[in-house]
């Protein structure tokens, strides 16, 4: 058996990459690490609690993390905080744990001779603007834009230079926003499909012409297992299901699939600093590794996952009232 050691195991990719790899790969024995913040939910992982080891406790805390790292074979290092919003209200949580939990993390797996890989976000290269053509490759500047892409991109970095000054055995991935079951009802999807199921308009920042690139998260999760798998070691991956689409194109499919007007939303004041468009060059990935999407389109993942939220209200219900009292501080 290999020991596997997740970080943010709780949280939404995290807790779908350990649904996915106790199903398809048999040779995993999973332990969890997660701080249970206000994005971990224990839940996301009530049905296979009795298959993994849980612990509660904090990437940051360089005991527990050395302890825990020296009894794995590898390090997958999921744990952050996430929300670009979250980010402009309140940094510090992110310095904190994005970049001095990477660091802790990164110490333990030099310490121990562990092999990690660290995911990321396609954020770090910050705006592509209207006129770029193309995606973000692996040699794009690092450029990040918020709090929270900073923080990212200095974990990034952290882990960049541990690879090649200490010889760590690591590799990152930088994905492309993703959606499915178990995201927080503070994110796009889940919060105009909340939203509508409670009988309110979804909320679109500014103009809605911003661009996103949507991948499924099983998707995101495939990619990883075939870095851990057979990735060059020091080397960065981009993930991205190549599906650009603009965020009012987005709330008009949520309101397809529900049933709504396609004119049923609102628009609300935008975003400090909003980045108009992502995208990834993923072919590295798909030529090295021979990475494919399953769902190339959002709409082959989007009527599964809102039917997911329409069958799991009792999931997200407990933090939707905090999630929209926190917007309506921000105004939107
Ligand atoms: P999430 O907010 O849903 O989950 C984050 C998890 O990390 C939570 O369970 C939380 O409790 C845990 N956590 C936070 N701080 C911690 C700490 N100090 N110690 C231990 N655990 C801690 O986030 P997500 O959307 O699942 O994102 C997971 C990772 O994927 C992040 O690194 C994020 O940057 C990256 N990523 C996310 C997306 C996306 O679209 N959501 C895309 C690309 C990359
Ligand atoms: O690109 C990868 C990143 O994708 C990840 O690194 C982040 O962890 C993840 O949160 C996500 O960041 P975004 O800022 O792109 O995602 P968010 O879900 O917050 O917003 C997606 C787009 O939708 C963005 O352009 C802002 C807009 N938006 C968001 C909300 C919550 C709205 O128009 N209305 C909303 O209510």
């Amino acid at each position: 058996m290999t020991r596997m050691l997740v970080t943010g195991g709780a949280g939404f990719i995290g807790a779908n990459f350990v649904h996915r790899t106790l199903a398809k790969r048999p040779e995993y024995e999973i332990r969890v690490l997660d701080a249970l913040t206000y994005a971990g939910n224990l839940d996301n992982l009530r049905a296979v609690a009795g298959d993994i080891r849980f612990v509660h406790g904090d990437v940051c805390d360089q005991r527990l993390v050395d302890g825990l790292v020296a009894e794995s074979d590898v390090v997958v290092h999921f744990a952050a905080e996430s929300h670009v919003d979250n980010s402009l209200r309140d940094p510090a949580p992110f310095v904190r744990s994005n970049v001095q939990g990477t660091y802790v993390l990164l110490e333990a797996v030099r310490r121990h001779d562990r092999r990690l890989h660290h995911i990321s976000t396609d954020e770090v290269f910050g705006d592509l603007g209207a006129s770029a053509q193309g995606g973000f490759t692996e040699r794009s500047r690092y450029d990040p834009s918020s709090p929270y892409s900073a923080t990212k991109a200095s974990a990034d970095l952290l882990v960049r230079a541990w690879a090649r000054s200490f010889g760590v055995a690591a590799t990152l991935s930088n994905c492309a926003n993703n959606y499915g079951p178990f995201q927080h009802a503070e994110k796009f999807i889940p919060r105009q499909v909340t939203n509508v199921l409670l009988g309110d308009r979804p909320k679109l920042y500014g103009s809605g012409r911003n661009i996103r690139e949507w991948t499924h998260v099983d998707d995101h999760n495939d990619a990883v297992h075939l870095i851990l798998d057979r990735g060059r070691i020091g080397e960065a991956y981009l993930i991205g299901s190549g599906c650009e689409v603009s965020n009012r194109e987005v709330v008009e499919s949520v309101l397809e699939v529900l049933g709504r007007p396609a004119s049923w939303y609102e628009t609300v004041p935008d975003r400090p600093g909003h980045d108009l468009r992502y995208a990834t060059d993923s072919s590295k990935l798909r030529r090295e590794l021979g990475w494919r999407p399953r769902y190339p389109d959002l709409r082959d993942g989007l009527s599964s996952t809102v039917n997911w939220y329409r069958e799991n209200e009792w999931w997200w219900r407990p933090s939707k009232k905090e999630v929209e009292a926190g917007y309506r501080l921000m105004g939107r």
